[in-house]
């Protein structure tokens, strides 16, 4: 049985999707903290188990009969190692042979604030020993245009990623990739830099959306702490807005930039452009 943390989230959904297209709901285990949640997937016959990473009995539990699992990332920046070990050491104990795990483009080396709770959770992964693939995925092309909207009524898209070029993919790209990884053979012992094969700064952005709705958009560069401030203005949370102005000057640098095809041989298909990303986002 393949097993997916997170799957009431967007990218989990998404990788439920993917594996329904490559073996039958019976095989496929949502973990979710809410089966509540995801009664979309029980009526396609996926079973759902309660698995919090905060209570570790319901890990355990839940990864009973599990021969392969896809942990993916928590977004509970802060306390993401602790509950990522927490599943790895469930792991073990259930007996499970493979752990793909979504971590972040260029680990090893990324200097963005964020990559650390995944540092931390790959060398858990290596110390386990259990058969693992890190699927190091880049940047969401989602990421960029969830708040479409508000860039098409204001006429500017912030940021603080200068000329900094982001190689983003979709959720559904990354998504395939980890679906390919958990059903076919020999993805064990990997590491994967996933990234698109486009990559954009923000200009380009800011010239598409502009090109596509017909209005006038421009994008505004801003210093790290300004960008920072402005995020908390628009209601994020101090920790999350410090992280997202950290990851634009990481871009500023060239860490969400990526030449490597792996996305590209994994899926079988070019990634999913920053036109086409533009154009569903618009539309809906
Ligand atoms: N590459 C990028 O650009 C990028 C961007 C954003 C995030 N990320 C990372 O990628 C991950 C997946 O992205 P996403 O868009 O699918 O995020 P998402 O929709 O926020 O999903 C996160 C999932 O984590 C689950 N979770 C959180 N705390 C949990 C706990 N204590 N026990 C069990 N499950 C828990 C959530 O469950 P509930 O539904 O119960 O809350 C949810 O299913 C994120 O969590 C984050 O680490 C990457």
């Amino acid at each position: 049985m393949i097993a997916v943390t997170g799957a009431s989230g967007k990218l989990g959904n998404w990788v439920i999707q993917e594996l329904l297209k490559r073996t039958e709901a019976k095989n496929i285990v949502a973990l979710v903290r809410d089966p509540q949640k995801t009664q979309n997937l029980q009526a396609l016959g996926v079973q759902v188990r309660q698995a919090d990473y905060e209570q570790y009995n319901t890990l355990v539990d839940a990864l009973n009969g599990v021969e392969k699992l896809l942990l993916i990332s928590s977004n509970e920046i802060g306390k993401r190692a602790t509950q990522h070990q927490a599943v790895i050491n469930a792991a073990v104990a259930a007996k499970v042979q493979h752990l793909a795990y979504t971590s972040v483009l260029n680990a090893d080396s990324s200097t963005l604030g964020l990559s650390e709770e995944h540092r931390v959770t790959e060398k858990a992964i290596l110390a386990s020993g259990l058969k693992y693939t890190f699927l190091r995925n880049g940047w969401y092309l989602e990421n960029h245009t969830e708040n479409l909207a508000s860039a098409l009524q204001h006429g500017v898209i912030l940021g603080a990623a200068g000329e900094g070029r982001f190689s983003s993919a979709s959720r559904q790209d990354y998504a395939t990739a980890a679906a390919i990884v958990l059903t076919q053979a020999g993805h064990e012992n990997k590491i994967y830099e996933l990234a698109g094969n486009q990559s954009f700064t923000l200009q380009d952005l800011a010239k598409e959306l502009s090109h596509q709705s017909q209005k006038k958009i421009v994008y505004q560069d801003m210093s790290e702490a300004e960008y920072e401030k402005a995020l908390i203005g628009f209601g994020l949370p101090q920790a999350l807005a410090h992280l997202l102005a950290d990851s634009d000057t990481g871009a500023k640098n060239g860490q969400l930039e990526s030449r490597s095809t792996d996305l590209n041989k994994l899926i079988g298909r070019e990634s999913t452009t920053l036109r086409s990303a533009i154009q569903s986002a618009i539309k809906e």
